[in-house]
């Protein structure tokens, strides 16, 4: 099929790649133009693995596009809003992207095209409407004549985890189709199929997960499939924020919440997975979802006290960082922190709602020096929180230099890998519970951390 992309961020780019090397020609646009224009040189924009390996793979398939007069929209099947829905300060989503892309849609609409619209964005519920009311009613203010029948908007929320991106795209939990449109379901059913029944030729770099043969599907309706979205991250969010409020508990009663947490996990109702107690949550996601909810929630005068509960506990760990170092070290002013890992997770240079940022900040309040350490965010940090005052280092060596404690705040693989005897003998905040605290503690470090 020809499938248009607009979008080209973690969602669009990673949809955009996968189903081009599924055989479609697949056209990603984006309204940033030095994107395009990196793209275009085959150059991956944002750190995500395996996506420069796969960019050269499917050339052949995939183009990239920063206007719509470089592309003929006449001939697309299916068009991809991937477009980002930020918070706005009220916690409501902004959707001005999202508005611009329904616009631009309509204003490179011809009569006879039959096209497909699909809502990749997270998008509060009802917008899927939305969109197809912006479209149709900007066709006509153009063109003074309607465009009912032409183009029908489907919901397709994506589920993808940034630093697994392409792995989650060609190997997805589910697909699940909101639409009120029996020829749209068809269509992305056909489109989807490869990926349904798993019948493509597993990339050698991606392998297909052991026993995965096919993906099951949900058709419902749009709204319901807008909810989905919500509801779902709303459920991971709190699951983290419940373990990270057992763990608060258990440590002050001298358990260890790694044991808690697999024993929980072994009744079958709750599952082991996302019970892995720490700092807590960041991302470009559960923030913003978990706030747009509420947003939704007040306007039909809901209530949401559980989530509004999760996200209290989320960030309110960030400070619990702060306060345990300022309970160990006594005296914070003056005080060198390493902070190693500044992305939100470890396999991506994100920096949004990334809990080290709060941890920085809070430290830097109390006149400590922070020095941070990322295997890849660098950058991003440097250009996004450079005025901050946090020394950002190219090296691990750096950042603990001379350090009083260090926060390992990201579970990159490579802090779970080096070489520990190296590094000074301070306090260390586990923020992940990752490290081998026994093997740290032979080794002369105090450790710490959320449940322990
Ligand atoms: N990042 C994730 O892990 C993830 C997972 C699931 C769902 N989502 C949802 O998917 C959506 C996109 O998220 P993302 O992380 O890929 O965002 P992103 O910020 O990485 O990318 C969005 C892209 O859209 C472009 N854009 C904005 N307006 C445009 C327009 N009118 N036309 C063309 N391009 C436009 C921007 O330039 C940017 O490159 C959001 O709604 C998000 O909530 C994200």
């Amino acid at each position: 099929m020809r499938v248009l992309i607009i979008g080209t961020g973690y969602v669009g780019l990673n949809t955009g790649v996968a189903l081009a090397y599924l055989g479609n020609q697949v056209t990603c646009l984006d309204v940033n133009a030095e994107r395009i224009a990196q793209l275009q040189v085959g150059q991956a924009p944002f750190y995500e693995p395996h996506l420069a390996e796969f960019l050269p793979l499917v050339a052949n398939n995939l183009s990239f596009a920063s206007s719509y007069v470089q592309i003929d929209l006449a001939q697309m099947d299916v068009a991809f809003i991937a477009v980002g829905t930020p918070s706005n300060p009220d916690g409501s989503a902004n959707l001005d992207y999202l508005h611009k892309a329904a616009e631009d849609i309509a204003a490179n609409l011809q009569e006879d095209s039959q096209l497909i619209v699909i809502n990749k964005s997270t998008v509060p519920i009802g917008s899927g409407n939305w969109v197809a009311a912006i479209i149709r009613e900007h066709y006509l203010h153009l063109h003074q004549q309607k465009a009912n029948g032409l183009i029908s908007v489907v919901s397709m929320p994506e589920f993808l985890k940034q630093g697994e991106a392409l792995k989650d795209s060609f190997y997805p939990d589910r697909v699940i189709i909101g639409s009120d449109n029996p020829e749209a379901t068809e269509k992305l059913l056909a489109l989807y199929q490869p990926i349904i029944q798993q019948s493509f030729e597993a990339p050698s770099g991606l392998p297909r997960p052991e026993g995965l043969q096919d993906v099951p599907v949900l058709v419902c309706d749009l709204v319901s499939a807008e909810m989905i979205k919500y509801a779902a991250n709303a459920f991971l969010a709190l699951k983290i924020s419940y373990i990270n409020e057992i763990g608060r508990l258990t440590a002050k009663i001298g358990g260890d919440i790694k044991a808690v947490a697999a024993g929980i996990g072994m009744d079958k109702r709750i599952g082991p997975a996302w019970l892995d107690a720490g700092i807590g949550w960041g991302g470009s996601c559960f923030g913003k979802d978990t706030a747009a909810l509420i947003s939704t929630a007040a306007e039909y005068r809901v209530e949401m006290p559980i989530i509004e509960a999760a996200r209290e506990v989320n960030y309110g760990m960030r400070n619990g960082v702060v306060e345990a170092l300022q309970d160990h070290l006594k005296i914070l002013k003056g005080k060198r922190i390493a902070l190693l890992g500044f992305s939100f997770k470890p396999d991506t240079d994100d920096l949004r709602d990334s809990p080290s940022v709060d941890i920085a900040k809070g430290l830097l309040q109390r006149g400590a020096v922070v020095r941070a350490h990322d295997p890849v965010a660098l950058n991003n940090a440097r250009s996004q929180y450079g005025h901050l005052g946090i020394e950002f280092c190219d090296t691990v060596a750096r950042a603990v230099e001379g350090a009083d404690a260090i926060v390992l705040a990201t579970a990159w693989r490579e802090y779970l890998e080096m070489d520990w005897s190296l590094l000074p003998r301070v306090l260390v905040y586990d923020g992940r519970n990752v490290l081998d605290r026994e093997k740290l503690s032979a080794l002369g470090f105090e450790v710490i951390s959320v449940g322990r």
